[in-house]
């Protein structure tokens, strides 16, 4: 078991990253951020998820232009778009999917290599471009790479005062 503390530092000291460096992300860690994922918790374990692993610059640099907020993701080697199978679980699958990503994002931090959750995307145009049945949900794109040049600084959180509240 992690210490405690180290494990809260880990999750403080997390970023999201916007550049990426050149050098490719080998397979094994690609798979044990993809297995983190796999093991996310998920309502009545329905795991209603598929990831989908892009590797071709063309399509990485198609899905870039596709992504508002999100244009550095052409600086990644790698991708793994979120696709969350709607019907398996119609309730919970943003939860599910959502919890999935987390993992994935908590999972590469650990391994040193960079991402970040892509929200504004085209997600139409996206799916198309992926072949995403149309009943399926494509939830994010996350970007995966070794981070170049400093980690952000410390972003900013409402204080715990702010958040908490105590119900007696
Ligand atoms: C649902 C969601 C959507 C996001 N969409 C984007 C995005 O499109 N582009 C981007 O650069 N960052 C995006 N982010 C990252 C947030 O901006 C980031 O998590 C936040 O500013 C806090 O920074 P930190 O992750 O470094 O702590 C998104 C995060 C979440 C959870």
């Amino acid at each position: 078991m992690i210490e405690p503390e180290i494990f809260l530092n880990f999750l403080k000291q997390r970023r999201s990253i916007r550049s990426f460096q050149e050098k490719k992300v080998p397979d094994k860690e690609i798979n044990m951020i993809l297995e983190a994922g796999q093991w996310a918790p998920s309502a009545s374990n329905h795991q209603p998820w598929e990831f989908l692993v892009i590797r071709n610059k063309d399509i990485i640099i198609k899905l870039s232009n596709l992504a508002r907020y999100g244009h550095f993701i052409k600086e990644s080697s790698v991708l793994i778009a979120i696709v969350g199978k709607i019907q398996e679980n119609p309730k919970w699958y943003v939860q599910d999917t959502s919890l999935a990503s987390m993992n994935m994002m908590l999972m590469a931090w650990h391994l040193n290599i960079g991402t970040c959750w892509i929200g504004s995307l085209d997600r139409e145009k996206a799916k198309e471009l992926l072949k995403i049945k149309e009943g399926d949900f494509l939830l994010t794109i996350l970007p995966f790479g070794y981070i170049k040049g400093d980690i952000p600084k410390k972003t900013y959180r409402k204080s715990l005062k702010e958040i908490i509240h105590e119900i007696n």
